[in-house]
Formats: C-alpha cells, sequence, structure tokens
C-alpha cells in the first residue's frame, strides 16, 4: 500500500517528468517551422545632417518601418526583440553598426506593422565621414521562446545613401 505522501511524490515526478518531455518537444517543433519574415525600410525623410562641435557627423532620419514577423511566431515564442540598424564602412572599421529603432513585439497579432518614425537612437559617426556616405538598413530579430534557444537572425536591405551636404 502506498502512503499519500508516496502516492503525490509519484504524481509530481510524473508531472515533471510529462512538463519535461513536453518542452523539449516544443523546442524541437520549432525547428520545423521554416519563417519567411519580410520587412521594407523607407527613409521618409533626412530631418536634419550637421556636424556636431566635437566633429562628429550626426543626421537624424524620419523611417517608415514596415514587416511582417508574424511566421516567427509560434505557440512557443514568449516574444520577438527587433531592432533596425544603420551599417556601413569606414577607413577605421571593416563595419560600423547603429542601432536606430528597436522594439519588443510580445505577440503574433503584433507582428506585422508599419510605424512612420524619426531615429530613436542617436545617428552619430565618431569621425565626420556621413556626407555621401553609402549605408545599408538592417532588420534584425531575435526571437525569445518559452523553452529551448534563442535565435536571431536579420534582413539585410541595402542602396542608402546619405547627402553631400549637412542640411
Ligand atoms: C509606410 O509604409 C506602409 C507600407 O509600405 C504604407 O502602407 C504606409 O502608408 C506608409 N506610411 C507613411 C506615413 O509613409
Ligand atoms: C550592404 O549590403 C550589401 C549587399 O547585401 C553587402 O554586400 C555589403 O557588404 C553591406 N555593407 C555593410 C557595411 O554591411
Amino acid at each position: 500500500m502506498h502512503s499519500f505522501g508516496q502516492r503525490a511524490n509519484a504524481i509530481v515526478t510524473f508531472s515533471v517528468t510529462l512538463l519535461a518531455v513536453i518542452c523539449s518537444l516544443a523546442s524541437f517543433s520549432d525547428n520545423f517551422n521554416t519563417p519567411s519574415p519580410s520587412a521594407e525600410v523607407k527613409v521618409s525623410n533626412i530631418n536634419w545632417f550637421q556636424k556636431q562641435r566635437n566633429g562628429n557627423d550626426e543626421v537624424s532620419l524620419t523611417l517608415n518601418i514596415s514587416a511582417d514577423l508574424q511566421s516567427l511566431f509560434t505557440w512557443n515564442t514568449k516574444q520577438v526583440f527587433v531592432f533596425v540598424a544603420a551599417e556601413y564602412e569606414t577607413p577605421q572599421n571593416a563595419l560600423n553598426q547603429i542601432s536606430l529603432w528597436d522594439a519588443i513585439i510580445p505577440a503574433k497579432e503584433n507582428a506585422k506593422f508599419w510605424i512612420h518614425t524619426s531615429n530613436k537612437y542617436r545617428f552619430i559617426d565618431q569621425g565626420s565621414s556621413l556626407r555621401g556616405k553609402d549605408y545599408n538598413l538592417t532588420l534584425h530579430w531575435h526571437v525569445m521562446p518559452k523553452t529551448g534557444k534563442m535565435f536571431a537572425d536579420k534582413i539585410v536591405m541595402s542602396g542608402y545613401q546619405l547627402p553631400d551636404e549637412y542640411k
């Protein structure tokens, strides 16, 4: 005869095991989801473009960011962190990456959006090499699962150029 305590213990052990199995199935099933996110970023205005007193160039942009990240969401997705960065080369660095905007997407319903916004974080070059600069805008995402490994990827949009003159 099992005592109540032994029985309760057996039930707890069984539930914990079951939970572990469900969790590994959840993160495993994520491997079968091949997401197809899309994004487009338009620079709708150069608000101003100046050389600061300390010699660094700074630009303020208005961006229209549209994205459909719904396919990143599975039943195992807790939230998605997304950010847009400007990436460009300078003689000093092969890759300069400046985050311009970010957001946390809590649910699939919020994952298809567009936002018209000026850059949330400052776009400053340490030097003064932004005039006429070619750059890419990349939309990066980090998918935070309820269980299992986080994964990250990005969409690169190329062919942007800053003006030759300050304004
Ligand atoms: C931003 O882009 C979206 C999708 O291309 C478009 O529907 C929307 O009208 C644009 N908004 C502005 C303010 O330009
Ligand atoms: C910008 O994108 C192009 C095309 O994908 C790529 O060849 C280039 O290396 C990128 N530039 C930077 C600075 O990442």
